[in-house]
């Protein structure tokens, strides 16, 4: 049996372990052999295949990125369609196909798998907002890389008495900067799902102030203050039609300075936080879900994808995984709000 492998949408620390966990398991156990799909559902749709024997996966868990390469190409555009990626999936011998990838790809996967295509999933999102698993890998690594950067901005921040607003990412849900505020014992952590005023976060940062302390803001880009309808953002739209976000802490800086007479900073984190080495977490995490994504495979799980639940590696439909986006829930918002201020 030949299994295609691709990686969809924005990377994430931990694709390439789960191709390696993938590919040995199926080598080891079960006698199959790999093909990667080049940049996400363009690859499928094109025909543009690498061979991924052994050896092309050898050292590769702790690699950032993707050794495949990913795009926001939508698999029905164009040439694509269920027909025409079956046609290519003959004319290469390739059977099924393991889809990594976040909301936007498993849902294309889900149509595919509708319209008879052979795919199991592997959920992927840095902003760890897919409901159907507990964890999704690259969000422990997002959260390291942020709580490092904002201890940074920590030291800087007392140094001069200032006031320091550290934007993560988070477009939907906010558990990067719920998890990396509190990490760096952030003053206010400001998320998404809970909209909060300009007032409300001026106070936090004038009590923290009065404590002597240099207050530190973390805030999600999907963050909405009260006086705005929608996230902040000016720089145009992503190819699925999305507004891009980023720079929400460029425009709170200056509010919060001007309400509270302290000299205010902004460091919107972006990419950084998508880059480099996965944690020993996600690693383990991303190894386990490929090797289990392929026993989907031997198993002939169709239109369903690996998941997190607790310490277990369990399989849900598509549908589930992509009925609901996983916010923060409230009881968990209102627990770190204890420490704000
Ligand atoms: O969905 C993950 C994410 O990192 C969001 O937090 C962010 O808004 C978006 O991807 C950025 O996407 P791109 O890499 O296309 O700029």
């Amino acid at each position: 049996m030949k299994i295609g492998i691709l990686t969809s949408g924005g990377d994430c620390p931990g694709l390439n372990a789960v191709i390696r966990g993938a590919v040995l398991k199926g080598i080891k156990s079960h006698d199959q052999e790999f093909v990667g799909f080049r940049d996400g559902w363009r690859g499928v749709v094109e025909g543009n295949i690498i061979d991924l024997p052994r050896h092309a996966v050898r050292g590769i868990s702790k690699q950032g990125g993707t050794i495949l390469g990913t795009s926001r190409t939508n698999p029905f555009d164009g040439n694509g369609g269920p027909e025409a990626i079956k046609a290519t999936m003959d004319r290469l011998g390739v059977d099924s196909m393991i889809a990594i990838g976040g909301e936007g790809t498993l849902a294309a996967a889900k149509r595919l798998t509708d319209a008879g295509l052979k795919i199991v999933g592997v959920p992927k999102t840095v902003d760890n907002d897919l409901d159907a698993t507990d964890y999704t890998f690259g969000f422990d690594t997002a959260v390291q890389i942020a709580t490092e950067a904002i201890d940074r901005l920590r030291t800087t921040g007392e140094s001069h008495s200032r006031c320091m607003v550290a934007e993560v990412m988070g477009r939907h849900v906010g558990w990067i900067a719920l998890h990396a505020g509190m990490a760096s014992g952030a003053h206010a952590i400001l998320i998404p799902e809970q909209q909060t005023s300009m007032e409300q976060i001026a106070e936090w940062v004038m009590d923290a102030r009065d404590r002597g302390r240099a207050p530190l803001v973390v805030v999600a880009e999907g963050f909405v203050p009260t006086h705005m309808d929608e996230a902040h953002s000016d720089r145009g739209l992503d190819t699925y039609g999305r507004p891009r976000l980023g720079g929400i802490a460029d425009q709170l800086a200056p509010e919060i300075e001007s309400r509270t007479g302290i000299e205010t900073r902004a460091t919107v984190l972006g990419h950084i936080q998508r880059g480099g080495v996965p944690s020993a977490f996600d690693r383990v995490l991303a190894t386990r879900l490929g090797m289990a994504a392929v026993d989907s495979v031997v198993e002939g799980l169709w239109g369903t994808m690996v998941s997190l639940h607790g310490t277990e590696i369990a399989r849900v439909g598509f549908e589930a995984a992509l009925g609901n986006l996983k916010r923060v829930p409230q009881q968990r918002y209102e627990e770190a709000a204890i420490l704000f201020g």
